[in-house]
């Protein structure tokens, strides 16, 4: 619950500033006489620099917007509890993960990707769902989505992927839509997307509510236990509620009535006590087991099949406080997946290994110089000391002389290593260094294929109706007949069925691979 057992909320406590609180103020805390009538000399003469007060409201109003996300930029947060009832402790020295006893406050923050800071909610998109964990050993944050794989495979491409699936730069057209020629052309050119995008024409791409969508840290980790043994893991969250989908023609109509759809369901069931939750799963695969899959655990665009490693379920996370001030805490909060605590670790997914510089590099533009830590949604619960200094916006009244490590003038130095400090992963890396994907990530089509398999036949309406509609709209033949020859590796009927609704020739039969896996955790009717 909310209040001051949770140290998150006690910390957040101090900043509070209440309307009631004290009489209108400037900034330097002097009262103000009068805050609608400039002062001016003569009652038609011209405004004084005197005012002060005009002044500083003007100036601070100028200076109120700062840089959207580059991607996620439309987004709404809630705080919360995690509470986990399965130890992990034979895995990963993550306390947060091993103690059953220990209550961890919460931020989430939901988002679509693609749209402006203003978009509506109810798009064809993917989904955010970033945790920021207050652990007692630091801040952990996993910086999900709710689809469980990714469009590329490797981090140099996102910049690539991501203008082609911004409005278009003439016209700023479309707003938040995968319906133009710039998303497909990039899709018929880069097989490794055809996967992600069976999900993003699947109804998984219109989530009825943030409480209804499941969350997935998409790469492999590692946890590492106390021996510095190493197990992959890849992270689960599924809705209390279940998953459900709006449908495509409903999506239409709310974007227009109610644009703030989601964001307004997730206030509203905050502040009704109808408290979202979810539970927080693993599939976990021992080291020696690296190898054993037709597809590399390094590939994000990959799921390891619940047929072959079951999800386990081992905590559950509720949402149960809305926050004060949607800038403050929403927009201002930095998730960033190198916030790791002792005893979870990355892997060489090189998809993750971009993601490890992204987040930080924008976050020093976005929230202006490397101080934003210190920003109240930002903050650990857990204790900080170190010997950074200065820059913009700094906080902390850091005590002493010396700001350097080692010394003997301010009392002492911080301790460094021991118990309870974060050791890498000793993983053995040994190789030339070469621009060359391995050739386990070569396979576009068989997880793409998997999914197809494994939709209903209402799942499967859906999704050629999906792709008719957002392909039908790309101005260039070739660009569409790209994609059905691409959608022809995954399943001829699949393309056939797109071709027909997108002005294209049906194909002849691809090279598809004829095994019809399927794996029934994919589909809606049973998430
Ligand atoms: C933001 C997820 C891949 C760069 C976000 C956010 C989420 C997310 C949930 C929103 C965070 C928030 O609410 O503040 C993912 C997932 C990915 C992925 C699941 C793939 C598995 C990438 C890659 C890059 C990248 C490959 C760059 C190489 C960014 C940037 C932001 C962002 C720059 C904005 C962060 C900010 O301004 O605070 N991502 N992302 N992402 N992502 Fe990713």
């Amino acid at each position: 619950p909310a209040g001051h057992d949770d140290p998150k909320q006690e910390q957040l406590e101090r900043w509070r500033v209440a309307p009631e609180d004290t009489r209108l103020t400037t900034d330097q805390g002097i009262q103000v006489d009068d805050t609608d009538n400039s002062l001016a000399a003569g009652e038609r003469g011209p405004t004084l620099m005197d005012d002060f007060h005009l002044r500083e409201k003007i100036t601070h109003f100028d200076h109120e917007r700062i840089p959207e996300r580059v991607v996620h930029a439309r987004g709404s947060g809630a705080y919360g509890h995690f509470r986990l009832h399965e130890s992990l402790a034979e895995y990963t020295t993550a306390e947060f993960l091993c103690d059953t006893s220990l209550t961890t406050p919460v931020f989430v923050r939901f988002s679509t990707v693609a749209g402006s800071r203003g978009s509506a909610d109810t798009v064809r998109d993917v989904r955010g769902f970033a945790t920021k964990f207050y652990t007692r050993q630091g801040n952990f944050d996993l910086v999900g989505n709710n689809m469980p794989v990714f469009f590329i495979q490797d981090g140099i491409k996102f910049p690539d992927f991501v203008h082609a699936v911004k409005p278009e730069p003439p016209n700023e057209i479309p707003q938040a839509s995968s319906a133009h020629d710039t998303l497909w052309d990039f899709v018929q050119l880069q097989p490794e997307t055809m996967h992600m995008m069976m999900w993003l024409m699947s109804d998984r791409a219109l989530p009825r509510s943030y409480a209804m969508m499941q969350g997935f840290g998409v790469h492999t980790f590692r946890l590492v236990n106390a021996e510095g043994r190493a197990t992959f893991v890849k992270f689960h969250w599924r809705p209390v509620l279940g998953t459900h989908s709006l449908a495509w023609d409903e999506t239409q109509k709310i974007a227009g009535k109610d644009p703030d759809f989601n964001r307004r369901d997730l206030w509203d069931r905050i502040e009704a006590g109808d408290h979202p939750e979810f539970e927080f799963g693993v599939q976990l695969v021992p080291a020696e087991d690296e190898h054993r899959f037709d597809f590399d655990l390094l590939d994000a665009t990959k799921i390891i099949p619940e047929e072959e490693v079951p999800v386990r379920t081992v905590g559950r996370l509720v949402l149960d406080r809305n926050p004060d001030n949607f800038f403050a805490e929403t927009e201002q909060v930095a998730f960033h997946i190198a916030n790791v605590v002792p005893g979870i670790d990355f892997t060489n997914d090189p998809l993750l290994q971009a993601r490890l510089f992204s987040y930080l590099d924008t976050q020093l533009i976005r929230l202006g110089g490397p101080n934003f830590p210190q920003i109240p949604v930002n903050q650990p619960v857990a204790k900080v000391r170190n010997h950074h200094r200065d820059g913009y916006h700094q906080m902390t009244l850091q005590q002493g002389q010396a700001s350097y490590h080692k010394n003997t003038l301010s009392g002492g130095c911080p301790a460094v290593g021991g118990e309870g400090s974060y050791t890498h992963f000793q993983e053995r890396v040994d190789g030339n260094k070469i621009r060359k994907r391995s050739a386990s990530f070569a396979d576009h089509y068989s997880q793409a294929r998997l999914f197809w398999n494994s939709m209903s036949g209402w799942e499967r309406e859906h999704i050629v109706g999906a792709f008719r509609f957002e392909l039908g709209k790309c101005e260039r033949k070739q660009v569409r007949e790209g994609v059905v020859a691409q959608l022809n590796h995954v399943d001829h009927d699949l393309a056939v069925q797109v071709a027909k609704g997108v002005g294209v020739e049906p194909p002849t039969p691809g090279i598809a691979e004829g095994h019809g896996r399927t794996s029934p955790a994919l589909s809606q009717d049973r998430a």
